[in-house]
């Protein structure tokens, strides 16, 4: 059996670990063959396609990044769908695909599956929002950069009096937002699950600072919406989604007006997705890995390796694809408690 693999989406941390646990899982228990396939669906539909082995693998655990390469070009918006696969999958001899993706790659591995590609797929998002999975790879280490950053932010903030808005990544769901915020502490989280109040927001502040506090920390995820309604976004990708950033800025001129604070911004942006993975989105990423490969070897396509608890399961594709996932509303109560 002959199996591909790729990453497609946005890049995230531990998509090498992945990539490492589908080669040795494949080639060490399943006898497979494995090949790469360069910059995500566009390999698959220009045939950059190259055989991996477990020599190609090692010393890639800790990097962060994908040695495959990653694009949002796709074979629904950019091709004709398996027509525009069917060629480097048949000069190939592939029997089946690893696709390690966020919603929009996995939705489009449905789409090919009910074509007839045999698909496996791998949740990958830093900003853990896939249905059917607990938790995403790459989620954890964004979520420790976000935190290490806003404590880092609490100390200049603390020398100067002033409001700090720190936005975040978190697309259409404020997961780093509540995590990062709750570890950190911060005074406010806006997600964009709720429509923010910022007149709320600068009454908890005002009634800080008149108890004596001298800073006040707001945590503001990129997928918010500004009071007029209208989000902030600099056009859109490859792949049509809108690029966001900057609402942090719309928030931040709102509540310094508003409390009559100085107000400092911070966007983190793609610091959040780079360098090398926490120990647990890289034993999370090999356990997806291993799993996706004996879900194929086991001819279970279609399907995608899910967290459910603490074990990792094949959920079916489809149900992953069918919402996108929430903070739970308990956790964003538990993050209330400490606000002001
Ligand atoms: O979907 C993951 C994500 O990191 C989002 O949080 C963010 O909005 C987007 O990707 C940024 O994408 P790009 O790297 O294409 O700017």
């Amino acid at each position: 059996m002959v199996i591909g693999v790729l990453t497609a989406g946005g890049d995230c941390p531990g998509l090498n670990a992945v990539t490492r646990a589908v080669v040795s899982r494949a080639i060490s228990e399943h006898g497979m063959e494995v090949v790469g396939i360069r910059n995500g669906w566009d390999g698959l539909m220009a045939g950059d396609v190259r055989p991996l082995d477990r020599d190609d693998v090692r010393g890639i655990l800790q990097r962060g990044g994908t040695i495959l390469g990653t694009s949002r070009r796709d074979p629904y918006v950019h091709g004709q769908g398996y027509e525009s696969v069917r060629e480097t999958i048949e000069a190939n001899g592939i029997d089946a695909v690893v696709v390690i993706g966020g919603d929009g790659t996995l939705r489009t591995a449905l789409a090919l599956h009910e074509e007839g590609l045999n698909v496996v797929g791998v949740p990958k998002t830093i900003d853990n929002d896939i249905a059917g999975t607990d938790m995403t790879f790459g989620f954890d280490t964004a979520v420790s950069i976000a935190t290490d950053a806003l404590d880092r932010i609490a100390t200049t903030a603390e020398s100067h009096n002033r409001i700090m808005v720190v936005e975040v990544m978190g697309r259409t769901k404020g997961w780093i937002a509540t995590y990062a915020g709750i570890a950190a502490g911060a005074d406010a989280i806006l997600v964009p699950e709720l429509e923010a109040n910022l007149a709320d927001v600068a009454d908890t502040i005002r009634a800080r600072h008149r108890r004596g506090r001298t800073y006040s920390i707001v945590v503001v995820a990129e997928g918010c919406t500004p009071p007029d309604g209208r989000q902030i976004t600099s056009g859109v990708d490859a792949f049509g989604f809108d690029r966001l950033g900057g609402v942090g800025y719309v928030f931040g001129a709102k509540l310094e007006r508003l409390t009559g604070f100085e107000t400092r911004v911070t966007v983190l942006g793609h610091l959040q997705r780079g360098g090398s993975p926490t120990a647990f989105d890289r034993v999370l990423a090999t356990r997806f890995g291993v799993a996706a490969t004996d879900l194929a070897a086991a001819g279970r396509f279609g399907e995608m390796a899910a967290l459910r608890g603490m074990e990792v399961v094949g959920v079916p594709l489809a149900e992953a694809c069918a919402d996108i996932r929430g903070v739970d509303p308990a956790l964003l109560d538990v993050a209330r408690t400490f606000f002001g």
